[in-house]
Formats: structure tokens, sequence, C-alpha cells
């Protein structure tokens, strides 16, 4: 039976939000700063490499391209606003501008300030945080796609001034790039955080932000139910680099044993793949902070859409934005999200290791962020309808679904999100043979890695996220032959249930 989450928490509805005043509504004013060719005053203090400016003009970016002596850069430090600034012109400004920038000069937005004072729910986050000045006549909508791999400077002294970090100019996109600023800045508006840096892939995420903390002869507290990715990198390239990884159950038992003075970080994964148990967020980074350890979670199947782990206190949160926040099964793509210090130093990883995003996948990862929200909605609605058929079938032996009173998670997963998620697994009677028929019979649901996307697909887990594990890691990592693990899309639910049933007759 499923427990509804509805009369819980209501999906999509933060305890703090929905107290929108009209006013409040409205995108506050966002004063850009300005940069001439002569300085740079008006630049911000930091890495050079972060909080990249954001270019307005006529179109979105077009000052980028214009040379005209001055131009308008968003996101370096900005111009006091006036107390004239009323009236008309305010009203202007209200109407032109986006409130989302994490930072711009007077206005350092943080989680608590983007919920608690201007009360914007998470869909209008997803679909107008991060993005541009778009107004006035002949304005795209739609981001635009600097396919630009490097960007001019007027003259050398700006350079000089770039390289001494003392200006934040875009200069090559491995450093940054106004599109993806876009997808930063959206992201990190979702999960209520400072910042963002984004990534080619969620291993990208995962590796720099995990290297942005670890040196050698540290040691890292990980939840030994990862993504397979996730533990062959702690498994096989780690202690390579002198790292020390140690493993617990997603129970968190015994983890108290694991810590000593070399502990540097905790990293958690919550829903687990792909069983989907849940790590108690609370008791990690309680944990986590006990012995000042750097916390960091892998947020890719509960999506911000069902929490929100930097208001608890994480460090770091990780995305393989290829899943959900994308969402169509069409760009490979990662997230960090965090305080504007670490995501500094997460960049610098993404610089040296060169895991940067195309600008290409940033148009479409903004794209597809904009629908996360409903997205979400009917996927979780779909996976309870799946999760519930698919526990009632007299060949199957058990469901994983946190949506189920079966799942040992369930009661978890009701204090600490606000929906059950898209995915679920399943175990099969008769283990792997009997796991394969099914796979190899389904018609409406593709066969197929991955998860998140539009299309419901089911896999293996055995031939695909967890290969290449002995059955030793496959027991603690909670993974039997036998396990099918299923990503809900969004197609009919009669639909799915139905392509269910042949598969499984
Ligand atoms: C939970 C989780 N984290 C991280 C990753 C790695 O992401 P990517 O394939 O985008 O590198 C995956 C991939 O399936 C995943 O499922």
């Amino acid at each position: 039976m499923i427990d509804g989450l509805s009369h819980h928490l209501p999906l999509f509805e933060l305890p703090d939000q929905r107290r929108f005043a009209s006013r409040t509504m409205r995108p506050r004013a966002l004063v850009p700063g300005t940069v001439t060719r002569k300085g740079h005053a008006t630049h911000r203090s930091g890495c050079a490499t972060t909080g990249r400016p954001i270019c307005l003009g006529g179109g979105q970016f077009a000052d980028c391209l214009s040379r005209s002596k001055e131009r308008k850069l968003f996101g370096m430090k900005a111009k006091k606003q006036s107390s004239r600034n009323s009236g008309v012109v305010a009203q202007k400004q209200d109407r032109n501008s986006s409130e989302f920038e994490a930072k711009s000069g007077q206005r350092k937005l943080s989680g608590q300030t983007l919920h608690g004072l201007h009360g914007l729910g998470p869909q209008t986050k997803a679909i107008h945080g991060g993005e541009p000045n778009r107004c006035g006549v002949n304005g795209p909508v739609a981001t635009e796609i600097i396919r630009s791999s490097t960007f001019t400077f007027s003259n050398t002294e700006e350079m000089k001034e770039w390289a001494e970090g003392k200006n934040k100019a875009y200069i090559y996109t491995r450093y940054g790039n106004p599109t993806l600023s876009v997808a930063e800045k959206k992201i990190a508006a979702l999960e209520g955080a400072e910042a963002a840096v984004v990534s080619a892939s969620g291993m990208a995420a995962i590796s720099s932000s995990l290297l942005a903390v670890l040196h050698s002869g540290d040691e890292l507290i990980s939840t030994a139910q990862l993504y397979g990715g996730t533990y062959r990198l702690m498994r096989d390239v780690f202690p390579n680099m002198g790292i020390t990884v140690h493993h617990v159950q997603p129970d968190l038992c015994g983890i108290e044993k694991r810590v000593n003075a070399r502990t540097k970080a905790l990293y958690i994964e919550t829903p687990t793949n792909p069983t989907l148990r849940l790590v108690d967020t609370e008791k990690a980074i309680e944990f986590a902070k006990k012995h000042k350890l750097v916390a960091l979670i892998d947020n890719t199947f509960a999506t911000p859409v069902l929490q929100n782990p930097i208001r608890l206190g994480y460090d770091m949160v990780v995305h393989s934005a290829t899943k959900a926040l994308a969402g169509h099964s069409d760009i490979i793509a990662g997230v960090s999200v965090g305080s504007q210090e670490w995501m500094d130093k997460v960049r610098q990883m993404i610089i040296y290791l060169g895991g940067s995003m195309d600008p290409g996948a940033a148009y479409l990862l903004i794209r597809g962020i904009k629908t996360v929200g409903v997205r979400v909605e009917r996927q979780c609605e779909n996976a309870t309808a799946v999760a519930t058929f698919l526990e009632k079938h007299p060949k199957v032996e058990r469901v994983h679904y946190p949506g189920l009173k079966s799942h040992p998670s369930h009661e978890l997963a009701k204090k600490q999100m606000r929906g059950f998620g898209s995915m679920l697994a399943f175990d099969m009677k008769g283990g792997l043979p009997a796991a394969r028929r099914f796979c190899d019979r389904v018609r409406l649901f593709l066969l197929a890695a991955s998860l998140g996307g539009v299309e419901s697909l089911v896999i293996l887990p055995i031939y695909s996220s967890h290969y290449n594990m002995s059955d030793e890691e496959l027991k603690r990592a909670g993974v039997s032959p036998g396990t099918v693990r299923v990503s809900m899309g969004l197609e009919d639910k009669e639909d799915l249930i139905e392509d269910l049933k042949q598969a499984l007759e």
C-alpha cells in the first residue's frame, strides 16, 4: 500500500514558501555592474574563475559581442541602488531583472534569503532562476548558447587584472561561459545554495568535488550503497592517490568507529541506487558536524524537487545532471552545488582536470530544468502506480520503493523527502533468468541504462551500474542478480502497467 506523501509534505511546496504578495512574486531589480575599457572597479573580489559575469544588452548576452566602450556585465559588483530608484524606474528594473543571481553587490542571496525573503516557489526558480535580462523589443526568451571557446578583452590591462584575480571576465570556456553561468545560477537557486559549478558529467562533478576536499593521507567515509561509478572511483582510483575510503551501510551503523584524525569528509547518496534505501540526512549531517567533516551528498535520485540537503548544512551537493535535471536522455552533464568558497575550489578542479561542460549541453540542461518540477511530480505518480501493481504480482519477490509501506525506509522518506521519487526496483522470484526474461520482453519500457528521462526504462544493475563487482560487493550494495531497476518516465501509467503485465506473463 502506498502511503501518499501529499498529506504529509505537499510536493513542490516548501514549508516556508507560498507567502507570495503580488509584489514579491515579481523579481526585484538587479542592478548590473559596469565595466569600462579603463578599469574594473566594479568587480567583486574572490576567485578569478567564479561568479562569472553575464553580459546584458539588447539581447541576452549581446553586450559580450559589442565593441562599445561601456559594457554592462551582470554579476560584477553592482552599483548601489539609489533611493531615487522608485516609481517607474524601479518598476522597470523590477520587470527587467532577475533576483536569482547568487551574488550581486549588496544582495548576497543565500538559500535562506531565496526562500525566506523572496518567497518564490521551486518551479518559479527552475524557470526564471539564473536567467539574464529578458525584456524590450526583440529579446529572446530562451537562453542563448554562447558557443565560443574563448572571449575577447578590450586591452592588456584587463587581461592583466584577470590574471591577478582582480576581475572575473570570461576568458575561456573551460573556466566559465555565460550559458554555463545561467545553468549554474538556476541550479544553485533550486538547491537553495550560494553557487554551483556545472561539469561534463556527474562523475566529473563527483570526482572534482571530492578532490577539492581530499589529499593524499586523508580518509573518507562513504555509504556502501552508491552509484557503481562512484564506488569504483573510490575503490580503483582513490587508494592510488593515498586516499583511504571506509564504507558504512545506509543506516550508518558503526560509523563512529570509522572516524579518526585523518578523516576529512563524509559522502552519502540517498535514496541509494538501486534499492532505494534512505540515509537519514539529519543523522548524517550531525555526525559530520560533530567530527568537523566536509559533508557531500549525491542528490541525483531525489532531485532538488524532493529534497534540498544544503538547507540541512551539507557542504556540497552533487548531481548527475544527465538524469532528472536535464530530463530528456540527450546529454551527459554534472553539477556541484554549495557555498561560493567550496565552488571556487571545485571550479579549480574542473579547470585542472578538464571536466568542463559544453555550452550546447548547458542549453539543453537549462531547458530541461525548466520542467523538472512537473516531470518529477508525474514520475512519482507513475512510480507509485507501478510499485503498487508489482507488489501484488505473483512472480515478483519484493518491490523496492520508499512509497510502499513494506519498504524499510518508508517512514524516513515521509520525514525527509517531499515525494517518494521516480525510481524503483524489484526482485524477480526466478532470480537472474526470470529478470532477464522480463527485460527481454518489455515493449514500452526501454532496456537502457540511466534514469530521470521522459521514457520509462528497465535495467539489470549487475549488467550496468553495478558491473565489475564481486558477489561480496554486490551483497554490500544490496544488489541481487534478479534485481530489476526501473526508471519511471512520463507515459500513461495504464499503458506502462499493461506492458509490465505482458512482460511478466
Ligand atoms: C546516483 C548517480 N550519481 C552519479 C552518476 C554518474 O553520472 P554521469 O553518468 O552523468 O557521469 C550516476 C549515473 O548513473 C548516478 O546514477
